[in-house]
């Protein structure tokens, strides 16, 4: 929400500037200009979409290229109406650069029928050079491609477009640059999401984030609370930290730090009510961590500690660096610690040589955990990976089957951990207007459930007691208890 620089006194006749972000705020000033001039072409702005596929890291970044698109001066619209959509890939499963294809695909014909249009790709799809060389081969009308490291030159790649008639393509391998000070554009007022690193080195061995996302690496700490002081003051009262491995923050930076300290520091800052995280790796999930979520104020009653799979055996194949028992001594540790925490996690059903065996193994984590809910993926094979390579891929029938009777399991086991709340009262952050009633509002406790309630739109951002009245499988529908508007 807040700008450094002022666009109008940047002088685009000049030469760029080399330093950032003030490079990038002098080709912002640029695209404005062209932004101008298409309103007086047209008597109306241009229409922007970024449409996010994948996981918070990348919704965060298409906020971040929101920010930007704002600044230059597009409005948003929906994708069947923008002038310039982007995309902002993921390519954790095979379903995922599926979808973005067929959206493609139906760009095409609008594409034709209006020349003026731009349609851009970024994310974690165009960090594959076997993408990228489908896209230039059978899909020649996109305009801009970039990658996940150098989504901060977005400005800069829209300019260099607007002035030539070619594809810019603009891919990185990996970097070290974190450039700090851009603008975004938050989806809630009242919430945010914060990367407070970026990267993975643990290389499971079914999984391509390493590969596409790069080498892990850490905000600096510093930079971080100065992100989150801003935001508490721009009203934000709830953050969400981001990682792929958030239990190893700090293990590059020069001056280390843990993650149990980040959250120490954050606690502190005024205005901030509640922190959430993702995600956590079960190996580095340490006692320290363990003891800070135990006595803290502000961290949520809710960790999402994905398991992948309840067998040893294909926890090694995974490389995952735990046992079966493992992970179960540490749910156990973390529930005595903090007895009303909500445990939510992943699971894959179907990696390669996983027998009717280890399959029993993930379902009796399942039942011994109780988790208040899981996402459960069928193996997906991704090219690159150790795991695309290794023999016994498990039959499509086999993996269908065992699937469903995961899901069954699952569900019925969240439907019942979401019932024992039924007649208590907890706090709801309020969000948004129900999707199904618009004489209801919806927010979500603490632990994470969901929860609709009568109520109205001047309630979104208050943090409200409410009364869970009758829980409906994995949600409540509640009565207002008593409404505190101003955050604490
Ligand atoms: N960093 C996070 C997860 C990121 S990807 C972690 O380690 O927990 C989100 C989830 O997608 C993973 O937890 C995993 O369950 C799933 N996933 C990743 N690669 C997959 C694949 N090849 N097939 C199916 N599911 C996969
Ligand atoms: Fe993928 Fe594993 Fe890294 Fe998560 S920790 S992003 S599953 S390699
Ligand atoms: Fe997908 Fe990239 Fe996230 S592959 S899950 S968007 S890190």
């Amino acid at each position: 929400m807040y700008n450094e620089t002022d666009l109008d006194k940047i002088d685009i006749a000049a030469e760029p500037p080399t330093e950032e972000p003030a490079r990038q705020y002098y080709f912002m000033a640029k695209c404005r200009e062209w932004v101008k001039d298409f309103e007086q072409k047209n008597g109306r702005l241009p229409k922007s979409c970024v449409v996010t596929f994948g996981c918070q890291m990348n919704a965060r970044d298409s906020e971040k290229l929101r920010g930007i698109l704002r600044e230059t001066g597009y409005v948003e619209a929906s994708e069947e109406e923008a002038d310039f959509v982007i995309y902002n890939t993921c390519t954790v499963r095979e379903n995922a650069n599926t979808r973005v294809y067929g959206r493609l695909g139906q760009q095409k014909p609008r594409k034709k029928k209006n020349p003026h249009m731009m349609i851009g790709l970024c994310g974690c799809m165009m960090q594959e050079p076997e993408a990228v060389e489908k896209l230039k081969k059978s899909y020649g009308f996109v305009d801009i491609i970039f990658g996940t490291h150098n989504i901060y030159k977005f400005a800069e790649l829209v300019a260099a477009r607007l002035e030539s008639d070619r594809m810019v393509i603009d891919i990185w391998k990996d970097t070290d640059r974190i450039v700090e000070n851009l603008p975004n554009e938050r989806k809630y007022a009242f919430k945010s999401g914060i990367n407070i690193m970026s990267g993975c080195n643990n290389f499971c061995s079914y999984c391509i984030v390493p590969y596409v996302r790069g080498r892990e690496r850490s905000r600096d700490p510093q930079a971080i609370i100065k992100e989150i002081r801003r935001l508490a003051a721009d009203g934000v009262s709830e953050v969400m930290l981001l990682g792929q491995n958030v239990n190893s923050y700090g293990k590059t930076l020069d001056t280390p730090m843990t993650f149990a300290g980040l959250l120490q520091e954050i606690e502190k800052i005024d205005g901030i009510r509640r922190i959430r995280f993702m995600t956590s790796h079960p190996k580095d999930l340490s006692d320290e961590l363990i003891e800070v979520m135990g006595n803290s104020q502000k961290i949520c009653k809710h960790l999402h500690l994905p398991v992948q799979s309840g067998s040893t055996d294909i926890l090694e194949k995974m490389n995952r660096r735990y046992t079966k028992e493992q992970y179960l001594g540490l749910v156990e540790k973390i529930r005595k610690a903090v007895p009303d925490i909500s445990l939510t996690t992943d699971i894959i059903v179907g990696f390669p040589g996983e027998t009717e065996a280890d399959f029993e193994e993930t379902l009796d984590v399942v039942r011994k955990v109780r988790y208040d809910s899981a996402f459960t993926f069928i193996y997906s094979k991704r090219t690159g990976t150790p795991a695309a390579v290794m023999e016994n891929q498990v039959p499509e029938e086999v993996i269908k089957r065992r699937f469903d009777r995961l899901l069954k399991e699952v569900q019925t086991i969240a439907s019942q951990a979401c019932a024992v709340h039924e007649g208590t009262v907890g706090e709801v952050l309020v969000e948004s207007i129900c999707d199904h009633d618009p004489g209801m509002v919806t927010g979500r406790l603490s632990n994470n459930l969901l929860v609709h309630f009568p109520g109205g739109r001047e309630l979104i951002g208050c943090y409200v007691d409410v009364l869970l009245k009758e829980c409906r499988g994995f949600y409540y529908i509640g009565e207002m208890h008593r409404t505190q508007k101003a955050p604490v």
